[in-house]
């Protein structure tokens, strides 16, 4: 087969076969099929769409590209979540020890951050030592230790989608509903998982802008799920504004702990024992009774220790990654926040170090928001209306006319 004639095609809008679209991913995956033309394929995808047939043989080609794991006789039943990303969604490093609290198996294969949206690889790689590369055996009888392990997409699972996730990350590519369903049902397939709850964001800081786009979203992927044995339901949750009140790796780790120790911010409370309840068997008031009396904590501290992580340093994240520059953004008048726009903040985070603007940039844990008022919440002249944790002053500078604009405050009248 020739790639520029199957670039082609897809970009006059043509349907390519299951063999053209094995051959794409294989070639691509092997490294025979260069990034350049691997890119202007996946932008002619975005433009032109794929079919639902079209949909399905990607994401099982991108599945088969490396192993689909498999379990003893008789083991416990297999869940997991995955979100179609959004800005301070740090909901997986919470609800995969949670669920792992019941007789559940939680086999969580994750993703880097992508676009302005961040990624639960890089927020576990914030704790000193974490291992986000630990083999199909060792996650196994991780497994059957502890009922939980977080990794990455690997040589061994998924390796289409970790290559082609970080094309797309750096190409304009992110926000293609094929791609996405793709990248995101090709892990959760090698799972080999019995359920799968979708949380499908909408809102300026989602890929998907609307409640309508999220919604078809959802259905494609439900579709694929189903066509593939796996029982899925979903959330459709906006993401107009933050979820929680930190953005950046190492300070929305420090979040979740919060959270594993009984507090944290009520909408992302709300959002892990929504979630939950789809996929677990124990009811909602014990999955939060596990969070308030320290089950998911201890839980949660024995998946670090089992991945090489440094669990004595979960409590001190803030000192372990310190940013130089740590400055208040101050309310200019009083009264109550309208708009916290997630869209403007995660492009700061990005700004800021927090994200990736090239394939190889590093991240930088500290960096990011942390105190980032809620809309609805009122505020004082001169309050401070989040922290900025950046590394030097000039970076501040760059992205105080954004967070001029991400911020709404309305006039109340008391
Ligand atoms: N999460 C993924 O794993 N893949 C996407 O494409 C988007 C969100």
């Amino acid at each position: 087969m020739h790639v520029p004639t199957l670039i082609e095609k897809k970009r006059e809008g043509q349907e390519l076969t299951q063999e053209e679209i094995e051959y794409l991913i294989t070639g691509f995956t092997s490294g025979e099929i260069a990034d350049y033309q691997m890119s202007a394929w996946a932008m002619a995808v975005f433009f032109k769409g794929m079919t639902a047939v079209e949909t399905q043989h990607l994401t099982t080609a991108m599945m088969e590209s490396g192993s689909v794991l498999e379990y003893p006789e008789g083991s416990p039943r297999k869940v997991d979540k995955h979100s179609t990303g959004g800005i301070g969604d740090k909901t997986s490093l919470v609800l995969a020890p949670l669920l792992a609290c019941d007789e559940n198996w939680v086999p969580m294969i994750s993703g880097r951050g992508l676009g302005i949206t961040g990624g639960t690889l890089d927020k576990l790689e914030s704790i000193p030592g974490f291992n986000i590369h630990i083999d199909e055996r060792r996650a196994l009888t991780q497994l059957k230790s502890i009922g939980v392990f977080m990794i990455g997409q690997s040589a061994d699972i998924c390796p289409a989608d970790k290559k082609l996730y970080a094309l797309r990350d750096v190409t304009g590519t992110v926000p293609s509903q094929a791609l996405i369903v793709a990248s995101i049902m090709s892990k959760k397939l090698a799972e080999n998982l019995d359920r799968l709850v979708l949380d499908v964001k909408f809102g300026s800081g989602a890929f998907m802008k609307t409640r309508k786009e999220a919604q078809q979203l959802a259905a494609a992927m439900t579709k694929v799920g189903k066509l593939m044995g796996v029982q899925v339901s979903h959330l459709l949750s906006p993401m107009n504004e933050p979820l929680g009140r930190t953005v950046g790796n190492a300070l929305e780790v420090a979040e979740c702990v919060e959270i594993l120790q009984g507090g944290g911010p009520a909408d992302a409370v709300k959002l892990v024992l929504d979630l939950a309840e789809q996929v677990s068997t124990a009811k909602r008031s014990q999955l939060s009774a596990w969070l308030q009396d320290g089950t998911a904590w201890r839980k949660f501290i024995s998946l670090v220790y089992a991945q090489d992580g440094d669990a004595s340093s979960l409590e001190k994240l803030g000192e372990v990654h310190r940013a130089p520059v740590i400055q208040p953004f101050l309310a200019k008048s009083a009264g109550t926040i309208k708009k916290m726009d997630a869209e403007t903040i995660g492009r700061v985070s990005l700004l800021v170090g927090g994200g990736r603007q090239t394939a190889n940039d590093t991240i930088d844990f500290a960096v990011g928001l942390s105190g980032i008022k809620k809309v609805g919440e009122r505020v004082e002249k001169g309050e401070s209306l989040l922290l900025v944790h950046a590394r030097d002053d000039q970076t501040l500078r760059l992205i105080l006319p954004l967070l001029e604009k991400a911020v709404e405050i309305g006039l109340t009248h008391d």
